[in-house]
């Protein structure tokens, strides 16, 4: 039934860490190792959907005739790339960590050590998920991660609500076995009404089959009522 469902749509998938450069040999970054992102990629395109996949630097290949990747490397590329397919897509998929601050520096030479104490200053980067919620059309469907480690539940509502997201799956580095490395992954699946699917511990590709299977419901749900 819903898993035979083929999707005439496009999707925009972001995933990955980003790095952001301090100078030639240094960067800030996090442990997301891409599994999750690129296996609700690889889910959708299964489903006959296209995708845009927007990685950050991943030691992971992927090879479907309907996925394009783009690779980038910092959080303002990864923003710039979103903006540029978003108005073409049916939804968009945030998986990235993208990291929230970088350098407002980027030194030309490496940083020589010193035995003082060293200050990095760091400025915000874009927060992506909230633009594309921000200019998203009543077509469109923006699906957020929260990657909490306290008070999940009411801080992935704060987040659905604030980046005006349709969906929203709470990822809590609180579960062990959970979270950036991991093959597994235990989720919770939130809307602006608070928990609609509770995953338990399984593969992040099985994962990945329940989070498109509540997508394609939402967006029916969405667009019954466009
Ligand atoms: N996100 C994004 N751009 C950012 C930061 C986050 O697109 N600059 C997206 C992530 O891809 C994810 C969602 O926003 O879908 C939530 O990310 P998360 O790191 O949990 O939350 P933050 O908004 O960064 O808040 P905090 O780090 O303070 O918990």
């Amino acid at each position: 039934m819903l898993k035979k469902k083929r999707l005439n749509k496009t999707y925009l998938v972001t995933a990955g860490p980003t790095h952001e450069k301090i100078d030639p040999v240094r960067y800030i970054g996090n442990y997301s190792s891409g599994k999750m992102g690129f296996a609700i990629a690889e889910q959708l395109a299964s489903r006959g959907a296209k995708v845009i996949l927007i990685a950050g630097p991943v030691a992971l290949t992927i090879n479907h005739p309907n996925i394009t990747r783009i690779d980038v490397i910092s959080a303002a590329e990864m923003y710039d790339q979103c903006l540029l397919y978003f108005s073409n897509c049916n939804g968009a998929v945030m998986v990235a960590a993208v990291a929230d601050f970088a350098p407002v520096v980027i030194n030309s030479q490496k940083i020589k050590r010193t035995t003082e104490n060293f200050i990095l200053e760091l400025k915000a980067n874009p927060d992506i998920a909230a633009s594309l919620g921000a200019i998203k059309r009543k077509d469109q469907i923006v699906v957020g991660f929260a990657l909490e480690t306290s008070s999940d539940e009411e801080k992935a509502l704060a987040k659905l609500r604030v980046k005006n997201l349709d969906l929203i799956i709470l990822n809590s580095l609180n579960d062990k076995d959970s979270g950036f490395v991991t093959d597994t992954n235990s989720i919770k699946i939130l809307n602006s009404e608070g928990v609609i699917f509770t995953s338990g511990l399984k593969l992040k590709t099985d994962i990945a089959v329940d989070i498109v299977n509540k997508i394609i419901e939402t967006e029916d749900f969405i667009l019954s009522l466009a």
